[in-house]
């Protein structure tokens, strides 16, 4: 196999040569970095010891990056793949990083966990749902930390309806809301896995591009706990169901923003955080599209964004750009008062 040496994060790493990234023995995507920046800047922002688990590791680039850029932090790293298993360890002795590494079935490898894990990552190819059940069982029940990369968003998102219905349970939408209602939909299927048993899940983070979603949820024990979690799945236009509730915790966005200055992450990293920082404050189900809102109400020209918000402001009301979407704003106004400023 080519290698090649490449630096992410606070680490250098090989990484497989190949002309495109599936095709090679092992997978690294380089366009990942902001969804493995962001895990480094949550896990950092949580500042608590963690044991981590890696399940799906690759090239270990995540799990490794953990160990070194998070204090005390004890990893484990684990992939099917014998080469992938073979490069994680390379990868850990290059940058001198003491880990553990495994090549098991996920399932296997996480029912036969010798301490519980303060932090799971999953991260496969398309859908989560086969890895939900095990990690959840494998993961303190107070307290614990998911997180959860989802790569199906065209079945999430509403292109393929039915296979959102049959992995998530949901029927999704295929509007300007979309990625936001994807995730929403994401978010209600962990909740349920957990709920099984007794285990609620709140999200603590969350976010969406074209090609991915990507969550955090926090574990709490009691049944109560869960029910409370199960109240808000909701219906909305007929399509669902969604979860309802806060997608952030607005105290972490802006500690994962404060960290920005003192860690190595990428530019595109900087800019959705400093995004949702200001989207976190603001606690709605959902966002007006302004592009749509124009058309609608046939305005000659698109309004500027900037414009909108500081009018939102004078007039009391919370509002910000949403990284959902780069023609959305949130806002808690109500659709008249966004229309009486877009029309004036
Ligand atoms: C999307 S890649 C992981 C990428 C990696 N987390 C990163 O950030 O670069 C998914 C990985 O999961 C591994 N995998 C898939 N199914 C698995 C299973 N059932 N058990 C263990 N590993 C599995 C694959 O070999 C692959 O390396």
């Amino acid at each position: 196999m080519n290698y090649k040496q490449i630096k992410e994060g606070d680490i250098k790493l090989f990484v497989p040569v190949a002309k495109r990234i599936y095709d090679a023995p092992v997978f690294y995507n380089p366009h990942m970095v902001t969804n493995r920046d962001i895990s480094i800047l949550l896990l950092k922002a949580l500042d608590r010891k963690f044991y981590c688990m890696d399940l799906l590791a690759g090239t270990g680039v995540r799990g490794l990056r953990i160990k070194k850029e998070i204090p005390k932090a004890q990893v484990d790293l684990n992939d099917k793949n014998p080469v992938a298993y073979k490069l994680i360890k390379k990868n850990a002795s290059f940058n001198k990083l003491k880990v553990n590494v495994s090549k098991a079935n996920a399932e296997f490898r996480l029912a036969n966990y010798k301490q519980v894990y303060n932090y799971i990552d999953i991260d496969p190819f398309g859908t989560p749902v086969p890895f939900l059940d095990p990690a959840i069982k494998a993961l303190k029940w107070k307290g614990g930390i998911l997180g959860v990369t989802a790569t199906d968003t065209s079945a999430l998102c509403g292109t393929y309806v039915k296979a959102c219905k049959r992995k998530y349970r949901a029927k999704p939408l295929r509007n300007y809301l979309m990625h936001e209602l994807g995730i929403r939909i994401l978010i209600k299927k962990i909740q349920e896995v957990a709920a099984q048993y007794d285990i609620a899940l709140t999200p603590i983070f969350c976010h969406s591009t074209r090609h991915y979603m990507r969550v955090y949820l926090k574990a709490d024990s009691g049944a109560k706990k869960a029910d409370k979690i199960l109240k808000q799945h909701c219906m909305y236009e007929g399509a669902g169901p969604f979860w309802t509730g806060d997608l952030w915790d607005t105290k972490l966005a802006n500690k994962m923003y404060k960290l920005l200055s003192k860690t190595n992450v990428s530019q595109k990293t900087k800019k959705i955080i400093h995004t949702i920082k200001e989207e976190s404050k603001i606690k709605t189900f959902g966002f007006f599209d302004i592009h749509k809102l124009a058309k609608e109400y046939k305005l000659k020209q698109v309004p500027r964004f900037d414009r909108v918000i500081a009018a939102l402001h004078q007039k009391k009301y919370k509002a910000a750009r949403t990284h959902f979407s780069d023609s959305g704003i949130r806002t808690n106004a109500p659709l008249k008062t966004i229309v009486k400023i877009i029309k004036s």
